[in-house]
C-alpha cells in the first residue's frame, strides 16, 4: 500500500481507538445491509432527511435578521424579503420547505401503511414517527406566527382558542398560559419564536436520531413485507441484502437531485403555491381588530380542522381532531394481521386503505373551504371513513384471507 492510502488509514485509526467512528459508520452505512427491492416509496425517508437539514439552515439565517416582537416581526419579514442579500431566496426556501416536509412525510408515511411498516418489530420505530409527526405539526404552526401577518395572528387565536372547550376552568386557564396574556400578543410571540427555533428542533432531531437507531436495530422492511434476515448466506449476511453504501446512498443521492429541481422550481415561480403554501391574508400585517372574512389553516393541517368541525360541539371536535392524530399510535396493536405487505393481503384491505386516503384527501379540501351546510355534511362524512377505517382494519385483519408469502424478496 502507498503512503497516500497508509495516511487516511492512521488518521481513522488515530481516531478509532479514542472515538468508534469505523464501528459506527460500518454499522449504519457501509455494513447495513437493506433489503435489495426497495422502490421509489422509500426515497421519502431520506427526503425528510433533507428537507430537516434545509428547515435547519435556512431557519439560521432566517434568525440573523428576522426580530421576534410585536411591533417589528412584520417588518423584519418585509426587510428579509426586499433588503438582505439573498434574503427572499433564504425566506421562500424556508416557507416552501415547511409545506414540502409535509408532503414527504405524509408520503413517508403512506409508504409505511402499504408495506405494513409499522407491524412488530417495528413499532417503536412507528411511534417515534408518530411523534415526530406530531412535533413537526406543532413546530409548523408556531413558526406560523412568526411573520405576524392577519392569518398567521388569528389562526394562532382559533387554534389556541380550542383548548377553552376543556371543561372546570382548565380549559380558560391553559390558553392563558399558552398566551401569556389574555389575546394572541406579544408575549405569544416571543414564547413561540423560542419554541420555534430551539427547543422544538432540537427534540425533532432527538426523535429522528432515535427513529434510525430503531430502524437499524430491527432492520429495514421491503415492499414484500418479508424478513431478509430468515436467509443468510455462510458470512451472516442477508442473501436478499446489499451494503447501504454505495448502492443506497448513490440512489438517494439520484431522489434528492430530482425532489431539489422540484423544490427550487416551486421556490422560483411559484412560492406561493396559489394561497397553499403562503396565504394571501399573511401578506397584510397583524391586526387584532379585524378579523380575516375566512380563516383557514395551511393545507397540511385542513384534513384535521375539517375533523374538527364536523362535529357540532366545541369539545367533541377536540377530541375528535385529538383522537385522529392519536390513534394513528395505536395502528400497529389494531392491524392484527401476519401479513405485512399490500402485495399480500385481501382486497379488503386494498379497499379501505385507499378509502381511507380518499377520504383524508376530501377532508383537507373541505378544511380549507368555508363551512357550508354540504361541506359540513361532507365533513362529517369523510369524519366517519377516517375511523372507520382503523374498525375495519381491525376486523379485516382478523378474519381477511391473505396470499403466501414468498421466501425471498420479488425483484
Ligand atoms: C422528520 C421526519 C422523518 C424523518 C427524517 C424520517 C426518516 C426515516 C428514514 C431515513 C428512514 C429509512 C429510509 C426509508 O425507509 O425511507 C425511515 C423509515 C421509516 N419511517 Fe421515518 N422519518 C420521518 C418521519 C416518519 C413518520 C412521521 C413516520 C410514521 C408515523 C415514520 C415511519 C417510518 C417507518 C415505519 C419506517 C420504516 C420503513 C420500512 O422499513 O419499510 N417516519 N424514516
Amino acid at each position: 500500500m502507498s503512503a497516500n492510502m497508509e495516511k487516511p488509514n492512521a488518521v481513522m485509526g488515530w481516531i478509532d481507538e479514542r472515538f468508534p467512528l469505523t464501528k459506527l459508520l460500518e454499522e449504519h452505512i457501509t455494513k447495513y445491509y437493506a433489503p435489495k427491492n426497495f422502490n421509489i416509496w422509500y426515497y421519502f425517508g431520506a427526503l425528510s432527511m433533507l428537507v430537516l437539514v434545509i428547515q435547519i439552515v435556512t431557519g439560521i439565517f432566517l434568525t440573523m435578521n428576522y426580530k421576534p416582537d410585536g411591533a417589528q416581526a412584520f417588518i423584519s419579514v418585509e426587510y428579509i424579503m426586499r433588503d438582505v442579500n439573498f434574503g427572499w431566496l433564504i425566506r421562500y426556501m424556508h416557507s416552501t420547505g415547511a409545506s414540502m416536509f409535509f408532503v414527504v412525510v405524509y408520503l413517508h408515511m403512506f409508504r409505511g401503511l402499504m408495506y405494513g411498516s409499522y407491524k412488530k418489530p417495528r413499532e417503536l420505530l412507528w411511534v417515534f414517527g408518530c411523534l415526530i409527526y406530531v412535533l413537526l405539526m406543532a413546530e409548523a404552526f408556531m413558526g406560523y406566527l412568526l411573520p405576524w401577518g392577519q392569518m398567521s395572528y388569528w389562526g394562532a387565536q382559533v387554534i389556541i382558542s380550542l383548548f377553552g372547550a376543556i371543561p372546570f376552568g382548565i380549559g380558560d386557564a391553559l390558553t392563558l398560559w399558552l398566551k401569556g396574556d389574555y389575546i394572541v400578543s406579544d408575549a405569544t410571540l416571543n414564547r413561540f419564536f423560542a419554541l420555534h427555533v430551539i427547543a422544538v428542533p432540537l427534540v425533532l432531531l432527538f426523535l429522528v436520531v432515535a427513529h434510525i437507531m430503531a430502524l437499524h436495530e430491527v432492520g429495514s422492511n421491503n415492499p414484500d413485507g418479508i424478513d431478509i434476515k430468515a436467509n443468510k448466506n455462510a458470512a451472516g449476511v442477508p442473501k436478499d441484502g446489499i451494503p447501504f453504501h454505495p448502492y443506497y446512498t448513490v440512489k438517494d443521492f439520484m431522489g434528492a437531485i430530482v425532489f431539489l429541481i422540484v423544490f427550487f422550481a416551486i421556490v422560483f415561480f411559484a412560492p406561493e403555491m396559489g394561497g397553499y403554501f403562503l396565504e394571501h391574508a399573511n401578506f397584510v400585517p397583524a391586526d387584532p381588530l379585524k378579523t380575516p372574512e375566512h380563516i383557514a389553516p395551511v393545507w397540511y393541517f385542513t384534513p384535521f380542522y375539517a375533523i374538527l368541525r364536523a362535529v357540532p360541539d366545541k369539545l367533541g371536535g377536540v377530541i375528535a381532531m385529538g383522537a385522529a392524530i392519536l390513534v394513528l399510535f395505536v395502528l400497529p396493536w389494531i392491524d392484527r394481521s401476519p401479513v405485512r405487505s399490500i402485495r399480500y393481503r385481501s382486497i379488503w384491505y386494498k379497499i379501505l386503505l385507499f378509502t381511507f386516503v380518499g377520504a383524508f384527501i376530501m377532508l383537507g379540501y373541505l378544511g380549507i373551504q368555508p363551512a357550508t351546510p354540504l361541506y359540513t355534511f361532507l365533513s362529517r362524512v369523510g369524519t366517519g371513513i377516517y375511523f372507520g377505517f382503523f374498525v375495519g382494519l381491525y376486523l379485516v385483519s382478523k378474519f381477511e384471507t391473505t396470499k403466501p408469502l414468498p421466501t425471498r424478496v420479488t425483484a
